[in-house]
């Protein structure tokens, strides 16, 4: 496993691979690497010749007073679970300099998409989080790119960019990766006291109760949006809900009347000073 930190060598190291007919499957990530990112570097593992994985904590996807600074970092341990997982070819752990010189001057802006959900509650957020995509897959060339359905708002702007801008790669999203109690795993989870912690699993509750009314018949979405809610304030350390409610999965619109076949349940909401999101894709409703 080779450790590159100079977007020119990531990529020059990208270019000669794909000359030589290798296809690289690629895992962008924050670092502090819990086993949901270990899943898609194995998914990666197993469709392409060459694996690299990204490690860094992009400052432009965090708006003032979000929590970029106490972002958890854990460089020396990543880099040994990549390493002892023997799954990845190249770590690309760029300095924030090299990845944003002082002239830069270029944002992404997925419109539409990037404005709904959690998009109302963190402005700007999608589009630090298009270009640093964007830039990442232009140094490292992947034949694929892999995103945890976790951040399934992020997956489809990601999806919408590619074929918007005909990027010559194909974008999988693999399933959340959950802890035993239901938790989707996250690299904030390390921010939760105990008794966050233990009180966390309410959100995934909150939208396996709508998932359950929905396969019931339930098709009001206001009333589904009630229900949902009421589950998750039913646990008091959940202190602001900012959304748990239906959603169009290819639009992302929030749905007044449920007449699809598929329908995101998505929420996000504040335990403590976190927040969390979660979502469930609801299939067959027809
Ligand atoms: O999902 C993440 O960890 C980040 O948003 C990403 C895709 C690595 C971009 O910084």
């Amino acid at each position: 496993m080779e450790t590159i930190r100079l977007p020119r060598v990531m990529q020059e190291m990208a270019i000669r691979e794909k000359r030589a007919g290798r296809t690289m499957g690629f895992v962008p990530t924050m670092g502090a690497l819990h086993d949901g990112h270990l899943s898609l570097v194995k998914t990666a593992r197993s469709e392409n010749d060459l694996v690299a994985v990204s490690l860094f904590v992009n400052p432009t996807q965090f708006s003032a007073g979000e929590d970029f600074d106490r972002y958890p970092r854990a460089v020396s341990e990543d880099l040994e679970k990549l390493s002892s997982s023997g799954l990845a070819d190249f770590v690309f752990l760029p300095e924030t300099q090299n990845i944003y010189p002082p002239d830069f001057s270029t944002r992404v802006e997925v419109e539409g998409l990037s404005e709904r959900m959690c998009g109302a509650f963190r402005p700007g957020h999608f589009q630090g989080v298009a270009t640093i995509v964007l830039k990442l897959l232009n140094i490292i060339q992947p034949a694929r790119a892999y995103f945890g359905q976790k951040d399934y708002q992020q997956s489809v702007i990601i999806e919408k960019m590619v074929k918007d801008l005909n990027l010559p790669l194909e974008v999988a999203v693999c399933p959340t990766v959950r802890e035993a109690d239901g938790l989707a795993m996250s690299s904030r989870n390390a921010y939760l006291s105990p008794g966050e912690r233990n009180a966390a699993p309410a959100l995934y509750r909150a939208l396996q109760a709508g998932a359950a009314a929905l396969a019931e018949g339930r098709r009001d979405a206001g009333g589904l949006r009630a229900l949902m809610e009421g589950v998750l304030r039913a646990e008091p350390l959940f202190s602001a809900v900012d959304y748990i409610s239906a959603f169009d999965a290819g639009t992302l619109e929030e749905l007044e009347n449920i007449d699809k076949n598929t329908v995101l349940l998505a929420g996000a909401a504040r335990i403590g000073t976190t927040r969390l999101i979660d979502n469930l894709l609801v299939n067959n409703l027809k």
